[in-house]
């Protein structure tokens, strides 16, 4: 009996996004070639000024971009692990551990038939969302339609930023909690939308703020994104948070992106909640989900956007001009992870709350300031004020790689609001953050 994981049926393996969007996409717009020229153009061989310097031109939406903080640091880690340094790297929320061996397995087998090699659906295989829909209504009590309200993204930072694109424009404004994950930021900006920053801290006048903005700026703010278990500053949320965004976005207009990243990895029993289990939140958003950090599969590419299907259909659109889809044998795997570790995903949970425990009994006993998190790969700590006085908060990060051979991420590379604070991603063994930690200890003596 075929396994459903299997290759897709033909109904899934259509090898081209849909026909109009393909017909439009594949079109010869602008048909120069076919254009007559009128017999008194110049001729364009011979040059007739002198040759103009070349430079290449970026576009306005690469101009206005931020600048990206975490060059020096990358840089420096770089060349230290160049030079045979060994650096305890708590930088990137990059998973360390391994996926399970059977999706590994199942990839193999998937990529060793002849079927799976041509050009994939860009919005998925059908067994793929399936999967997806199964998934949220096992877990969270949604029921999704896997056909209109769930789309396989190659990763959820590459749907997230196509829905940006999708769903904003030069006016439009989003507003972005911060401290910022960098691309909730950059794609609106790259889309040439406007962004307004809401401090993230304090759940309650986080909405306050929403609404307030809502009520004085114009044109009101067209998209809210959101982040619970959130990434930098490791801010939770339960249902009751997400049921008044709901009903902020009903009374405002507003289209809210949930950007569920960190849904896999909880701690002391804490289970982080779906927007879309709030009534009516498919109404107004979406919510993105990613195999990149509970399943260890981030080099894989594979996220979902689940939700509104209006918004769905506009970033099918984009994603049909852009992409021809996930590699097949992928997406037969990540059926298989998705039906079949569920137990494993729990068990990596385990592990980070280890590390997770480790790294803050070691930052207390340094009189470091933060809060335990629920959630997530990563501590927000506050570095103390004796250094904060000394120094900025990119030339503590600095510091630390250069004389102790510890990378972590400077809270300024999330925003001004992540002054202070420092980044520290839970991806190293406890052994070697406790050896982190120690090494903090020695460079700020
Ligand atoms: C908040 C958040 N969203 C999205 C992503 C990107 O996930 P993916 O690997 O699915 O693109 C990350 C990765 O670090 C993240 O922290």
């Amino acid at each position: 009996m075929a396994h459903e994981t299997d290759i897709p049926s033909d109904d899934d393996a259509q090898l081209q996004p849909p026909q109009d969007q393909n017909a439009a996409a594949d079109a010869d717009v602008s048909s120069a070639d076919s254009m007559p020229l009128a017999d008194d153009v110049p001729d364009h061989t011979e040059p007739t000024t002198e040759p103009v310097e070349f430079k290449v031109d970026t576009a306005q939406r690469v101009k206005r971009l931020p600048p990206y903080m975490f060059g020096r640091i990358n840089n420096l880690l770089y060349q230290k692990r160049r030079a045979g340094e060994d650096v305890i790297d708590m930088g990137m929320g990059n998973p360390s551990d391994p996926p399970q061996q059977l999706v590994v397995d199942k990839l193999a087998e998937a990529a060793a038939n002849p079927r799976v090699h041509g050009y994939s659906k860009s919005n998925g295989i059908q067994n793929l969302r399936r999967e997806v829909a199964t998934k949220y209504s096992r877990k969270y009590g949604v029921t999704l339609d896997p056909d209109e309200e769930v789309i396989v993204c190659l990763g959820s930072k590459e749907g997230f930023s196509h829905m940006c694109l999708a769903l904003m424009g030069p006016g439009d404004t989003a507003i972005v909690p911060a401290p910022y994950f960098p691309v909730h930021t950059y794609a609106v900006a790259l889309a040439g939308g406007n962004v307004i920053s809401l401090e993230v801290n304090d759940s309650e006048k986080f909405l306050q703020n929403v609404a307030y903005t809502c009520q004085h700026l114009y044109p009101k703010p067209k998209l809210l994104i959101i982040n619970y278990p959130h990434n930098p500053s490791t801010v939770t949320v339960e249902q009751g948070f997400y049921d008044e965004v709901v009903k902020l976005a009903k009374r405002y207009g507003f289209m809210v992106i949930s950007d569920f990243a960190y849904a896999d990895v909880a701690f002391d029993g804490y289970q982080p909640p779906s927007f879309l289990s709030s009534p009516g939140a498919s109404d107004v958003g979406v919510e993105f989900t990613t195999m990149s950090k509970g399943y260890n599969m981030a080099g894989w590419r594979i996220g979902f956007c689940s939700g509104n299907r209006e918004m769905i259909k506009a970033l099918a659109t984009i994603k049909g001009y852009y992409d021809y889809g996930m590699f097949q044998a992928v997406q037969v795997a990540a059926i298989m992870a998705l039906r079949e570790t569920e137990d494993a995903v729990l068990a990596q949970s385990r592990i980070y709350e280890s590390r997770r425990n480790v790294l803050c009994e070691g930052l207390s006993r340094l009189g470091w300031d933060f809060e335990v998190p629920k959630a997530g790969m990563f501590v927000w700590a506050r570095f103390p004020q004796e250094w904060q006085d000394q120094m900025s908060t990119m030339d503590f990060a600095m510091k630390l790689l250069e004389e102790g051979n510890v990378a972590v991420s400077p809270g300024t590379g999330f925003g001004t609001t992540g002054e202070g604070y420092l980044r520290m991603a839970l991806v190293e063994n406890e052994n070697r953050l406790r050896q982190g930690v120690r090494q903090i200890k020695a460079c700020l003596k």
